[in-house]
């Protein structure tokens, strides 16, 4: 790698939405301020995008549509990408690293699916690869995870990583209103994308989780390992009976190490779940980000703030960009991440977690032992139970102690079944309480 002393670093902007045209601002804004901290000028030597005409506000022999030829010139030494999904990103991504050029991305779908190759590429050139942006936006949390705690054990990242996702459930809890009115809302008001599909799917935050696993143990975790369940099922029902049982419903990216007879592995997964009000995640409302991380020696920790948006997410990347210039400058290269502990992912069946479980049943006698006796068979085991009287029926609310996924779906099949049981109303996890 070439020594710059002073001279200026050039970089390679690939993309100019929402993220993109804030990093030029910031870039612009801060410049003198960004020299006297890296020690040399940050200059723009091209931005790539689709569609020239519609960028007025960045100089126009920037602009080019030939992202290729951006990243590969001689001219450029930091590429960042904030184009998003998978090509041409990641072409572009592997040329610059293979190129010897540093690369800072914000982008979560690509580092989930392709970080073993882009980090191959990084290592064969000695080029930096910084992703801060990926998750939870302005948040400084995967530089803590990989650098900061790199001399402690975790064994827990539990966050709320999604902003639209918790901008929904949020409303539901204050409003009392239904999924799908909440979402009209949340789209109506701009936090919802037009195709909200990898928010509410939870495929946003399963990329994130994969990211936060990999680094938090070592491990190469992608977004394919993530056990992921989205936020349509839902229903006002389930946030009711949260709020009865002093609980409320959120959208959790979960990563823990779990004890196995095969050995120690790592539970990878995104779902809804209740916590309790006193949990710190609980008061993380609208569209911020949240991520609580344990740790053998540090104890628990939370990280909070903007997890998106052009200006907090720039923020992240220019972080990034700020750390790979200065390795430009010193010639150095920055910590990079390690897979060495290899931990498998358990699959979601073998993991065990806390259930509420609500159904409504026949007012009578001997319906609770009938519900319990199933408990029984399936060992799963009951650390609590209410039960409200109605007018010919009842509500039945059952709280177990940590049960695997798979004992706890054949235990509902089998009650659902019951002639006493006229409907199983809502079954979701519980998270951040003992087991
Ligand atoms: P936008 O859709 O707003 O911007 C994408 C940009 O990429 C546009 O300027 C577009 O050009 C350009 N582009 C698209 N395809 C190409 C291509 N083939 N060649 C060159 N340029 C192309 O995205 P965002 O700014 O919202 O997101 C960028 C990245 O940041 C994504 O990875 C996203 O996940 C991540 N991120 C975003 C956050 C946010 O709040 N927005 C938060 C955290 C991360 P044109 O404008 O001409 O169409
Ligand atoms: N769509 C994402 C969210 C943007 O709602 O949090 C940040 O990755």
């Amino acid at each position: 790698m070439a020594s710059h002393e002073g001279k200026p670093i050039r970089v390679a902007l690939l993309g100019c939405g929402t993220v993109g045209t804030e990093v030029v601002r910031l870039l612009t804004d801060q410049a003198a301020d960004l020299t006297a901290r890296v020690g040399a000028p940050i200059e723009l030597a091209g931005i790539a995008v689709r569609r020239p005409n519609k960028h007025r506000d960045v100089p126009a022999e920037l602009l080019t549509t030939d992202a290729e030829a951006l990243v590969t010139s001689a001219d450029v030494d930091v590429v960042v990408e904030v184009i998003g999904g998978i090509e041409p990103a990641r072409t572009l991504l592997l040329a610059a690293l293979r190129g010897g050029k540093s690369v800072v991305t914000a982008n979560k779908a690509l580092l989930a699916e392709h970080s073993a190759e882009l980090f191959e590429a990084s290592d064969a050139s000695g080029a930096d690869l910084y992703f801060e942006a990926a998750v939870a936006g302005a948040i400084p949390l995967l530089r803590p995870l990989r650098e900061s705690l790199a001399g402690d054990r975790i064994t827990r990242v539990m966050g709320i990583v999604n902003g639209t996702t918790n901008f929904i459930l949020s409303g539901m809890d204050s409003t009392g209103a239904s999924y799908a009115e909440t979402l009209e809302e949340a789209t109506r008001l701009g936090y919802a994308e037009a195709d909200p599909t990898a928010d509410v799917d939870g495929f946003d935050a399963a990329s994130k989780a994969a990211i936060l696993a990999s680094l938090a143990f070592h491990s190469r975790v992608t977004a394919a390992d993530v056990h992921r369940e989205g936020i349509a099922q839902v229903s006002a029902a389930d946030i009711a009976a949260a709020k009865a049982l002093g609980r409320t419903v959120k959208l959790l990216a979960i990563c823990e190490r779990v004890a196995h007879d095969e050995g120690e592995g790592i539970s990878v997964r995104v779902h809804p779940a209740m916590i309790p009000t006193s949990h710190p995640l609980a008061s993380v409302h609208g569209a911020f980000n949240a991520v609580f991380v344990e740790a053998d020696a540090a104890g628990e920790m939370m990280f909070y703030g903007q997890g998106a948006g052009g200006a907090p997410t720039a923020s992240a990347v220019l972080g990034d960009l700020v750390a790979v210039a200065r390795n430009r400058v010193h010639r150095g290269r920055g910590p990079r991440e390690s897979a060495y502990a290899n931990l498998p992912v358990r699959p979601m069946g073998q993991t065990p977690t806390r259930y509420h479980i609500s159904l409504d049943v026949a007012d009578r006698a001997g319906v609770l032992s009938q519900v319990a006796a199933v408990f029984a068979e399936h060992d799963v085991s009951i650390a609590a139970v209410r039960q409200e009287g109605r007018v010919d029926d009842a509500s039945l609310v059952i709280v177990t102690h940590a049960a695997t996924d798979a004992a706890l779906r054949s235990t509902v099949d089998k009650i659902g079944g019951l002639p006493v049981v006229r409907e199983v109303v809502s079954v979701m996890r519980v998270e951040g309480e003992e087991t």
